[in-house]
């Protein structure tokens, strides 16, 4: 069952430009929240039990309460675009296909908690979401939505865009905060949060662009409205891209509690050519991975996904078929997380490339059994030890491909070759 909230207006002919935007009845929300009291519009996202979708899943009302009232200092309002978690595309199309949505909610944030200058830190990849939202920008400029008197309302509101230069790390907020100073994106330590000393030592909400267009939505229709979704503890829908061995690849905006079954059997038309789901890494592939079995078995909410030892992450799910070779998928991930780590934590910067080259020994057919608890024992001292979270990012998924594959692990050890893929794959040096 799929729900369109925030992908209502996907389908409408050029729904990028403002002339759709505001025929779809755009740009009618943000003056109902100018002329309420902003501690209204803070306390109506906390109503809503709105929670963060960039991946940590924190409550986004409460977030907005940490921003210190009264500061002489201005505020600032990082939307999160950075999108570079493997498996997850669902950014991209928001900002495609809708970006006048995102910045009504920025204006509508920017109320909420007294903020007159918001950056949008955008992935340097992205091309088309990019342009589209510059325009964007550009036309709610001109139609006096942005810039010295919001809407007619004497509220002053300026957003500048910035683009990224392809580092994974810059997704993460300090590691963004820090990159949008010019400075190199390595994340600080916390606390302090950015809340209270953000971006050039200011109070900063960092808020994913999905947190953002779903309020926008919430102050239309109301908390109890948005709550009439998902489940008591997970209320609203979230966008889920799907890709790997599925029918239908694609991004969903479903109710939260949806069965995972239903995501991947229905609505993307089960997995290709009739085979059998191996394996589903359900959040982006810094969660850990479930098999196939417990894949239908699970909701799809912030609960049940922690219940069945994996999380909800930013719903960038990667379906696995049959024939996949679960020691080549993790050498993947793991050339991944050593490449992107910044290096600044040494169970980061050497953790992630010593289980990364004993995967590709193991997947060329080469390394011993030992080299299983050998992994083990290395991500151990890599979870919890270093500033951010990338190493645990690593790490996790390591160590449930361990315990869910392990006897495929074990076939690899010292068999010469891959025992699924045949000949090794040419990419797994450990120079990459
Ligand atoms: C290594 C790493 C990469 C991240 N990448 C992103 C990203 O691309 N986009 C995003 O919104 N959040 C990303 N996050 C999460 C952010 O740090 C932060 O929690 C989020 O932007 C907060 O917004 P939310 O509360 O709306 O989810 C990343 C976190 C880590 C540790
Ligand atoms: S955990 Fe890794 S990516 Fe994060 S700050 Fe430390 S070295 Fe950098």
């Amino acid at each position: 069952m799929e729900v369109k909230l925030l992908t209502r207006n996907f389908e409408n002919p050029e729904s990028w430009t403002l002339a759709a935007y505001e025929k779809a009845g755009g740009y009618r929300t943000f003056p109902k929240a100018l002329a309420m009291d902003p501690e209204a519009v803070i306390q109506l996202v906390k109503d809503s039990g709105l929670r963060g979708r960039g991946g940590a899943g924190f409550p986004t009302g409460m977030k907005w309460g940490f921003v210190p009232k009264g500061t002489e200092k201005p505020k600032y309002l990082c939307v999160n675009a950075d999108e570079s978690e493997p498996g997850t595309f669902k950014d991209r199309y928001l900002l495609e296909k809708d970006p006048h949505a995102l910045i009504e909610g920025i204006i509508i944030t920017c109320w909420a908690v007294g903020i007159h200058h918001a950056y949008v830190y955008i992935r340097g990849e992205f091309g088309l979401p990019y342009y589209r939202l510059r325009d964007a920008v550009q036309e709610a400029y001109d139609k006096g939505y942005l810039g010295t008197n919001v809407g007619g309302k004497g509220f002053q509101l300026d957003i500048t865009i910035h683009r990224g230069a392809g580092a994974y790390i810059c997704g993460e907020e300090t590691g963004l905060i820090e990159s949008l100073e010019g400075k190199k994106g390595q994340p600080r330590l916390k606390p302090p949060f950015p809340a209270v000393i953000g971006v050039f030592g200011c109070p900063t909400v960092v808020n994913n662009v999905e947190t953002i267009q779903a309020v926008t939505w919430i102050l239309e229709h109301g908390a109890a409205e948005y709550k009439k979704y998902g489940t008591e503890k997970s209320p609203g829908t979230k966008l889920f891209s799907v890709s790997g061995h599925v029918n239908r690849p694609g991004v969903f905006e479903i109710p939260l509690g949806l069965p995972c079954k239903t995501l991947v059997h229905d609505l993307c038309g089960g997995i290709r050519n009739g085979k059998r789901q191996k394996a589903n890494i359900v959040g982006g592939s810094s969660v850990p991975v479930l098999t196939g079995e417990e894949a239908d078995q699970v909701d799809l909410d912030y609960e049940s996904l922690a219940a069945a030892g994996t999380m909800l992450g930013s719903g960038g799910m990667i379906v696995m078929d049959e024939d996949t070779c679960m020691v080549w998928t993790l050498a993947v991930i793991l050339k991944f997380y050593a490449h992107e780590s910044c290096g600044q934590c040494t169970p980061c910067r050497e953790g992630t490339g010593w289980i990364r080259n004993l995967v590709y020994r193991l997947e060329a057919g080469g390394g011993t059994a030992q080299d299983l608890d050998k992994l083990l024992s290395i991500t151990k001292n890599m979870m919890g030890t270093t500033i951010c979270v990338l190493a645990d990012a690593a790490a996790m998924p390591t160590e449930s491909f361990l315990k869910k594959f392990r006897r495929e692990f074990e076939a690899h050890a010292g068999a010469g070759r891959c025992p699924i893929r045949g000949a090794s794959s040419h990419f797994l040096t450990a120079a990459h």
